[in-house]
């Protein structure tokens, strides 16, 4: 008798706590945007966009940053992969070689990435932009933190994958295309 009617009041705890948690999910509203773009990154050249600043290069910057390196970009973003596409906007940030070759077990820099996409005024989120943190390791593709975005993206967060496309070979400048998938994520109040 006793346990009858406590297993009935935890029922009824279960049921109320049910309840609630329906409630709870229905008064928020989860929205997902993806977006795509590509970095064109010129290095070398009276046009570059990618400069190693500071640090002790142990390795050809062409192949990556060394142990050290401190490397700041000013990358042009376009809707796609070839030169000419349309330009959409930038990406600016640094990069720094924060692990030793030896540390790795693929005897690679890892770099330390912090940078922002902004969106320029050929593009549908003009205006906004989003941030991206992380360390890249290898193999791509690339998965670095979206901790925070702005303007028609505010109060998104997530993550985007990176992942090289293409490198010219030969004499300077070297042109490297990246791909940008982002896959970005925001509750609001319904
Ligand atoms: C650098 O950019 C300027 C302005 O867009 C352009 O006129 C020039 O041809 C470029 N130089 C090289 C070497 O690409
Ligand atoms: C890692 O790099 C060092 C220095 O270049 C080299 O001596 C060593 O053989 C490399 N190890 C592997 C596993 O590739
Ligand atoms: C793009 O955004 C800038 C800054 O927010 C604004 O001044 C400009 O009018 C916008 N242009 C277009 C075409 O939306």
């Amino acid at each position: 008798m006793r346990s009858s009617s406590a297993l009935a009041v935890t029922l009824c705890i279960l049921a109320s706590i049910c309840r609630l948690q329906t409630a709870v999910e229905a008064t928020f509203l989860k929205k997902t945007v993806q977006i795509t773009h590509y970095t064109h990154e010129t290095r070398g050249g009276p046009n570059g966009t990618f400069l190693l600043a500071a640090g002790t290069p142990q390795q050809d910057l062409g192949v990556g940053a060394a142990f050290g390196s401190f490397v700041v970009y000013d990358n042009v973003m376009r809707e796609g992969a070839s030169p000419t596409s349309q330009m959409i906007g930038r990406i600016a940030g640094t990069a720094v070689g924060v692990v030793k070759p030896s540390s790795t077990p693929d005897n690679n820099t890892r770099v330390q990435i912090v940078m922002q996409h902004i969106f320029g005024e050929a593009s549908q989120y003009n205006g906004s932009t989003i941030d991206v943190v992380g360390i890249f390791f290898f193999n791509p593709p690339w998965e670095m933190r979206v901790p925070g975005a702005t303007g028609k993206l505010r109060g998104y967060t997530g993550y985007g994958l990176c992942q090289p496309i293409s490198q010219t070979t030969g004499a300077p400048p070297l042109l490297l295309v990246y791909r940008w998938d982002f896959y970005l994520t925001k509750t609001e109040d319904f």
